[in-house]
């Protein structure tokens, strides 16, 4: 096994060929749109290297990876049969969105895996502008890691883009960190590890930018874009750096926040971020984004050339974005507490846990694949850990006591992160993901204003696996 050093791929640089353009869609008997999921194959290895086999998404041409962009308005429906072609049962979730219960996509807790030559249908409104994803929910950890996994942008009702502070384009960036061997194929088995998984998870060696490795992209000197982020990583955390560019962070999982400076922005699988940039006014041709794999050296992923002529400067100030119209805030005058502890993992293992309605010790829960615990149960999902009355507000209080960092994410909500380690967060960031780092103490709330049963696990899909899961009720 080996890693693709930038300098093998040097020979790639141009060879991005954007964003996927919807190609001409299918339909099926129903007259849904088919959106199927099926092997494929990516260039995702540098030129020079063979395509990959990975498992993608269609909706008419061949399976890409990412799949192909789904991109809608606030308040639209968004309809398709899911077509699996997969040689395992399989279900799409759609990240962040505050969507109908029936409609989640979290089996098997809200449907059944939808089983090889069969479909399901998936019909809902998306209530809230900003940048989300889809991806497989059943076998995640191995599903995810062999491409399943797609943008879904949801455009604000009043476009935020143009002058007076806007962006006048933007760009979508799917990140990936892919596990590849010297033939480019995808190294099998990795997610089932149990020693990755009882530490950072499964760690890939290319990280990929819209399933390019190293691609460039044009802007023009001065031009404001904003680029919607997407870590659609298994369980790589992405420290990213974007030196040069006056970047300030407008949106985090899809929900607006004040413009801020950003020097260095940490997402965690499956956390978005909108960011924007100004191309660089001091003459130089190339800008860089950085990534910091997890040893402080920031290495190139991809990069902005600038060509053409310069833009007339922007106004110095970002606009925010229009707030979210349908959020109800938590009400913390009397909310309903509850606490998630998190334990396991490599270092300071779990003496026992409960799994499958069993107390066992340390040894056999590895025997059964399990690592890790919410509240000294591993994946139980024979009753919430929680059950809230619809319109409550939960304040949850989230600790770490593990050596290793974990990215919550709970479902059809999003949150207020309210306190970290007991002092105030005074950003108030809303988040549909958070992570948790050694030892450390969130607390978030949110109104339960969405009945129906909700996963709540870890977004690290090879910790999820082996024992942080759980479900919340909110009848
Ligand atoms: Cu992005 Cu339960 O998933
Ligand atoms: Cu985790």
């Amino acid at each position: 096994m080996r890693a693709f050093s930038r300098r093998s791929a040097l020979q790639a640089i141009g060879a991005f060929a954007g964003t996927a353009l919807s190609p001409r869609a299918s339909f099926a008997g129903d007259g849904l749109p088919v959106l199927r999921a099926a092997p494929s194959k990516a260039q995702l290895a540098p030129e020079g290297y063979p395509a990959t086999p990975v498992w993608a998404y269609s909706t008419g041409a061949a399976g890409t990876v990412p799949g192909p962009e789904i991109r809608v308005t606030a308040g639209d429906r968004v309809r398709y049969r899911l077509v699996n072609d997969l040689p395992q049962p399989t279900a799409v979730h759609w990240h962040g969105i505050r969507i109908a219960n029936a409609m989640d996509g979290a089996a098997p807790l809200t449907q059944a895996a939808v089983q090889p030559g069969g479909s399901f249908g998936y019909d809902f409104v998306v209530p809230d502008p900003g940048t989300y994803w889809y991806h497989s929910h059943n076998r995640s950890a191995e599903q995810v890691a062999r491409g399943l996994a797609g943008p879904l942008i949801v455009e604000d009702q009043d476009p935020w883009l143009g002058e007076d502070g806007a962006a006048t384009r933007e760009i979508v960036m799917v990140l990936d960190d892919w596990l590849l061997g010297g033939d480019a194929r995808i190294v099998e088995g990795r997610w089932d590890d149990l020693h990755a998984a009882s530490h950072n998870g499964r760690m890939g060696n290319t990280v990929t930018v819209n399933g390019a490795a190293y691609p460039e992209l044009a802007i023009r000197p001065k031009e404001r874009v904003r680029l919607r982020i997407i870590n659609a990583a298994t369980d790589r955390i992405m420290p990213l750096s974007f030196p040069h560019l006056s970047a300030r962070v407008i949106a985090l999982d899809g929900h607006p926040v004040m413009p801020r400076d950003v020097e260095t922005l940490v997402l965690g699988p499956a956390q978005r971020a909108d960011v924007v940039i100004d191309g660089r006014s001091d003459g130089e041709a190339r800008a860089a984004l950085l990534l910091d794999p997890g040893n402080g050296e920031w290495v190139d992923i991809a990069g902005f050339t600038h060509s053409g002529e310069a833009l007339s400067t922007h106004g110095p100030d970002v606009r925010p974005l229009p707030a979210w119209r349908t959020l109800p805030a938590p009400d913390l005058s009397n909310p309903q507490h509850e606490t998630l502890l998190m334990e396991g993992g490599a270092m300071r293992g779990m003496q026992e846990a409960r799994y499958n309605g069993e107390t066992m010790g340390f040894r056999e829960l590895a025997a059964n694949g399990v690592v890790w615990a919410f509240n000294g149960a591993a994946n139980d999902m024979s009753a919430p850990m929680f059950s809230a009355n619809l319109g409550r507000t939960v304040q949850l209080e989230m600790t770490n006591r593990s050596m290793f960092p974990h990215a919550i994410h709970l479902h059809g909500h999003h949150f207020t992160v309210l306190a970290r380690h007991g002092s105030a967060n005074t950003k108030g960031d809303v988040r549909d993901t958070v992570l948790i780092g050694a030892d450390e103490t969130v607390e978030i709330a949110f109104v339960a204003d969405n009945p129906g049963a909700w996963m709540i696990h870890c977004h690290m899909l090879s910790h999820q696996k082996s024992g942080m899961m759980g479900w919340f009720e909110v009848a």
